[in-house]
């Protein structure tokens, strides 16, 4: 198995940047610069079994990508499955036939096909990539997708890069099937209060049971460890690459500086909890005090199962984890949101456009929706998907009003926008391109129409978006 991050890791962080060599000849792209990403499988051991998973990979190993801010994604994505794929650059804001949305970017990469990608990267930060196709997600078809910004190399951080997942042994086809079978509901997992604290408020979540949770694609009996000098600091890149699950990272002895969400960065939040929701990211700075072992556990909300990994310096011995946290984690809420100042906010101004969005939903009949209204790839085939107006130009506004009783990590397109209230409280809070909407809550975002084209919006819960939980952003003419 590779152990590719481990190894970047110790023989330091410039080799990481350079691409993987470009077999076969040249196309549109000139070869000395390009990377290659294969489309490919690779196995994990979870559990004591070793399964076949999707995997995105260099042709050295290294998976995803790490680059640098002012370059260009230049790309040559080429599928190695035996059915369709299209990978999205998740936060970045490419134009728009460069997003890999089947359909609404572009039409699905045929087995053994290949896509080139060229745009410029302008914004540093932590992004990652995943299959848009059908549930591959589930199947771990995901990688990092760091922009570095050379300026950050004279803090003397190690970089450590890490995406929690939520892992199945069922196929993600039988787990939605399972979702949408009202008779066989799944078993709703234990969420027991401690005494003396109030019950969290009844509501939905967690609705597939997974049999682990992965850090780096590696379970809690056999975690990555990042080993350090006794005295180090660390920037955590941490990416929610999982299908379902939002959780509570915890940092055990050590405190961190929330420094960025989504690829952004924010007035420093320091703390040793955090949440991260379904396609969010944190990066998190942290130093660590002196010789010893600091392992970083994500729990899944309102319950107690988790991942690992380990920051350990040399020589240091890594006990063994359980996969059960000792406290449960809470639900993931707005009140950190409402703490976020964006350190690089849109321009103030007036809203152009302004629109009332409703989440909407059945839990029994597993039926989500926005505005009432399912998305179909037979909607969007023939032109009749739902979507937003928008014009070039307009500061627009979205008030997104969640009915259910579920939470919807919102994700836009092509754009990053700025959360602007909660609940109807204005406040300059963080750049992102995913919001939590957390049960009966409102939160409104504000962004710049400056990426004309069709852009996906969607509910980024796999299993929401598949049941056709999403709409599109239209630039009108005129
Ligand atoms: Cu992370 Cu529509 O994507
Ligand atoms: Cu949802």
């Amino acid at each position: 198995m590779f152990d590719v991050t481990r190894r970047r890791f110790l023989h330091g962080l410039g080799a990481a940047a350079a691409a993987g060599t470009v077999a076969g000849p040249a196309r549109a792209l000139a070869a000395a610069d390009v990377t290659t990403l294969l489309i490919t499988t690779s196995t994990v051991e979870v559990l004591g079994r070793t399964v076949e998973m999707l995997d995105v990979l260099q042709p050295n190993g290294t998976r995803g990508i790490t680059t640098t801010v002012g370059s260009r994604f230049r790309v040559r994505e080429i599928n190695k499955l035996g059915v369709p794929t299209l990978m999205h650059w998740h936060g970045l804001t490419p134009p728009p036939h460069q997003d890999g949305v089947p359909i609404v970017s572009q039409p699905a990469l045929p087995p053994g096909e290949t896509y080139e990608y060229d745009f410029p990267l302008t914004e540093a930060g932590t992004y990652w990539m995943h299959s848009h196709q059908g549930l591959q997600e589930q199947s771990l078809l995901s990688g990092p997708l760091v922009i570095k910004d050379p300026a950050d190399d004279a803090l003397g951080e190690h970089d450590v890069v890490v995406e929690l997942a939520d892992f199945s042994f069922t196929s993600p086809e039988q787990v939605f099937a399972n979702l949408l079978r009202p008779a066989t509901p799944q078993p709703k997992p234990l969420t027991p209060v401690a005494p003396g604290k109030m019950p969290p408020m009844k509501r939905d979540a967690n609705d597939v049971n997974y049999d682990a949770f992965l850090a780096n694609r590696r379970p809690v009996a056999d975690p990555e460890v990042f080993r350090i000098e006794s005295r180090a600091r660390v920037r955590l890149r941490l990416i929610n690459s999982s299908s379902a699950t939002n959780y509570t990272v915890d940092l055990g002895a050590l405190t961190g500086t929330l420094v960025a969400v989504d690829g952004r960065p924010i007035a420093p939040v320091k703390g040793r909890r955090f949440g991260i929701g379904i396609a969010q990211r944190c990066d998190v700075r942290v130093e660590t005090p002196g010789p010893g072992v600091y392992p970083i556990f994500s729990v899944r909300e309102g319950d107690t199962p988790r991942s690992v990994f380990v920051l350990a310096s040399n020589g240091a011995n890594v006990p063994r984890y359980t996969a059960t946290s000792p406290f449960v984690a809470p639900y993931n809420d707005l009140v950190l949101e409402a703490q976020l100042r964006a350190t690089l906010p849109l321009a103030p101004r007036k809203a152009d456009r302004t629109i009332a969005m409703n989440l909407t939903g059945d839990m029994a009949k597993y039926a989500w929706t926005i505005d009432g209204a399912a998305w179909t790839d037979e909607l969007a085939l023939s032109g009749k998907a739902p979507f937003l107006g928008v014009k070039k130009g307009e500061r627009v506004e979205i008030v997104m009003q969640n009915k259910t009783m579920m939470t919807h990590p919102m994700h836009l397109h092509g754009h990053s926008f700025q959360v602007v209230a909660i609940g109807g409280q204005r406040f300059g809070g963080a750049m992102r391109d995913t919001v939590l909407v957390t049960p009966k809550a409102t939160v409104t975002i504000a962004f710049d129409a400056n990426n004309p084209g069709w852009w996906f919006y969607h509910c980024h819960n796999l299993y929401h978006l598949a049941a056709g939980m999403a709409t599109s952003v239209r630039y009108l003419s005129g």
